[in-house]
């Protein structure tokens, strides 16, 4: 399946939120509410538990699911851990790889992200690749220092075919769950930087496809003026996208600032 920047990509990481039967009702209520807008690209990324129901539930529909997490290792004595043939297994297309969540709280770094990358291409599964900088490390100037170094450690020993279809989520730490956004500005600056780093070092044919989503607070009202920007190509929502009204309309949004770019 091809995925591209010419439409908007929207993704929703429901994180450690909904029962079964609240993510079955959820993504009934976003296949209604999504109809008609064909020109959004929709993910739900339920909880582990959800997956398989939600594969059901949208059987029909173009909304495509993603796992928030993966082992790198195929099977084995890992408790606790999933692995890509799981994930394919119960439906899914994508994996987050590397959230600021999983880095800050069970120690996921950028040399087991890279095994994880190749791990999720191994086994048909699309990575989002999440990057993003502290507070402490934006106050100090460091941000574009911080992307660089996470992108060139996480992408290591991967070609320009494989770096075509990973989906990059820049998501500032500060921004995430706190109501603060990067300003259109602050975030298409870190967007425009990935994609000139991806060209200087992959080539153009990679830069100009890159799918760079942005993270961080998104919400109906902030997502137009991020969407207008040049180099952001949809978003990684959080709380915003456990209701299907307020995903949908963020997705509405999303389709209007694409439209007007
Ligand atoms: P919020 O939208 O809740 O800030 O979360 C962003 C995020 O971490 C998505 O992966």
């Amino acid at each position: 399946m091809n995925f591209t920047n010419k439409n908007p990509f929207i993704a929703g990481n429901w994180k450690m939120f909904k029962t079964i039967p609240e993510a079955v009702d959820m993504v009934q209520k976003l296949h209604e509410a999504s109809v008609g807008m064909d020109g959004a690209q929709f993910v739900v990324i339920p909880p582990f538990t959800a997956l398989s129901e939600v594969a059901r539930a949208l059987q029909e529909s173009p909304i495509q699911i993603g796992a928030q997490n993966m082992h790198w290792e195929e099977q084995g004595a890992f408790t606790g851990e999933v692995a890509a043939p799981m994930l394919k297994d119960v439906g899914c297309t994508f994996v987050v790889l590397g959230h600021s969540e999983r880095r800050q709280f069970f120690g996921e770094t950028s040399e087991t992200v890279n095994k994880k990358i190749k791990a999720a291409f191994a086994h048909g599964l699309v990575p989002i690749m999440c990057i993003g900088e502290s507070l402490e490390e934006r106050k100090n100037g460091n941000t574009i220092t911080k992307v660089q170094t996470q992108i060139t450690e996480g992408l290591e020993e991967l070609d320009a075919e494989k770096i075509c279809q990973i989906i990059f989520a820049y998501e500032p730490i500060w921004a995430i769950g706190t109501g603060l956004t990067a300003t259109p500005d602050q975030a298409q600056e870190v967007h425009g930087f990935i994609r000139s780093s991806l060209a200087e070092k992959h080539g153009n044919t990679v830069a100009s496809c890159a799918i760079i989503l942005y993270g961080g607070s998104v919400k109906p009202e902030n997502t137009y003026s991020l969407l207008k920007e040049k180099d952001i190509n949809g978003a990684l929502v959080g709380g915003a996208s456990l209701k299907a009204d307020s995903f949908a309309e963020i997705a509405r949004e999303a389709i209007k600032a694409y439209e007007e770019k």
